[in-house]
């Protein structure tokens, strides 16, 4: 399947079609608007540049990450900083080698070719990309057995952009293809408050340093998750005060929403409440917790956990996950460490040495 830029495929469940309409008008389209992720911004500028001058098409390039660092807003953007066309798919859209063969064999001189979730792209199809990403060709197979044949067919030099939650899944061979492979990290609070200032800006939205720095800080390191909570607090703004976001008109809007201090919402309060209630601080697989939770695994992985561990509240051992003392701590609840498996707790924290 196809998906042009304005026939974007439902692909990650927790964005909706007005969060999506958003979102893209707020996405930079360009490097030099880009902000954050210093590393990844230099290392395509390099990329890009060299590319043009020799008239080639780009490396193929793959994006690891979380959801919402701006893996598909960078492919736009490379797209439009080398001048190409972008087609946009999905792993799970690729169902059959067909599907693939029949992009591939359209694209043109520079074409960007965006997978998104790469790693769900399933094996037999995976395979038509080998030959296709290293030497610009697809190999047509004629009847089976003793009488196969192959038909080498040339395509038009192209880049192939993936973007992923999950690099470890993908295969190496599809992994050693890519020229270029980048992690996306989660934003600090300094470059999530020029993305949430940006926005208000183009949404024409007035706001405060104190309001959007509120916002900024409450957006679990997460752009999309800045312009989201903008767009509520935005709403709150005018019709419970007078349409300025403030610092008090953010944090009444933000608590509405169930979003604490930390910026964690309900699901992230709900994950730490089953560790540290249910399965007593853990360690507890990633499998229990989904069937606890009634939430699929793959959200748990790919949407929840990893801000969670990178803030610090949980961590992963190799018999699960476990509840740190500051999961104890945001939840009220006294903190058990190791001692508590022989029956011992230490209590709270302030009783600690
Ligand atoms: N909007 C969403 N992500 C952004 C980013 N990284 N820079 C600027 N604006 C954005």
């Amino acid at each position: 399947m196809i998906h042009e830029e304005s026939d974007r495929p439902d692909r990650l469940k927790e964005k909706t079609a007005e969060e999506e309409e958003i979102i893209f008008s707020l996405r930079p389209l360009r490097l030099a608007e880009y902000i954050g992720q210093p590393n990844v911004v230099e290392t395509l500028k390099i990329a890009i540049e060299a590319a043009l001058r020799r008239k080639e098409a780009l490396d193929h390039v793959l994006f690891n990450g979380p959801p919402g660092l701006g893996k598909t807003t960078l492919a736009h953007i490379i797209a439009n900083e080398m001048g190409t066309k972008i087609i946009t798919s999905s792993g799970p859209a690729l169902e059959k080698g067909g599907d693939l063969m029949g992009i591939l064999t359209h694209l043109e001189k520079g074409d960007i070719l965006f997978i998104d979730e790469i790693h769900r792209i399933p094996k037999n199809v995976e395979e038509f990309l080998y030959p296709a990403m290293e030497d610009f060709a697809v190999d047509f197979i004629f009847d089976k057995g003793v009488h196969a044949r192959t038909h080498r067919y040339r395509l038009e030099p192209f880049t192939l952009i993936g973007a992923t939650t999950r690099a470890g899944l993908l295969s190496s061979p599809l992994r050693e293809r890519f020229g270029i492979t980048r992690d996306l990290d989660f934003y600090d609070e300094k470059d999530l408050l020029l993305i949430v200032k940006r926005s208000a800006e183009i949404l024409n939205v007035p706001i405060d340093s104190e309001g959007a720095y509120e916002i900024a800080r409450r957006a679990r390191g997460t752009p999309r998750v800045a312009n989201r909570l903008l767009k509520r607090v935005r709403d709150f703004a005018q019709v419970r005060a007078d349409g300025r976001i403030t610092q008090g008109v953010a944090r009444e809007a933000l608590s509405l929403e169930g979003i604490d201090e930390f910026g964690l919402g309900v699901t992230d309060r709900k994950f730490l409440g089953t560790i540290v209630f249910h399965y007593k601080g853990g360690p507890v697989g990633i499998e229990a917790l989904a069937s606890t939770l009634q939430i699929e695994t793959d959200v748990l992985l790919d949407v929840i956990e990893p801000y969670l561990l990178k803030s610090g509240f949980v961590i992963r051992t190799s018999q699960g996950r476990k509840a740190t003392e500051k999961a104890y701590a945001l939840l009220d609840a006294p903190y058990r460490d190791e001692l508590s498996l022989f029956g011992t707790s230490k209590g709270k924290r302030e009783t600690r040495p």
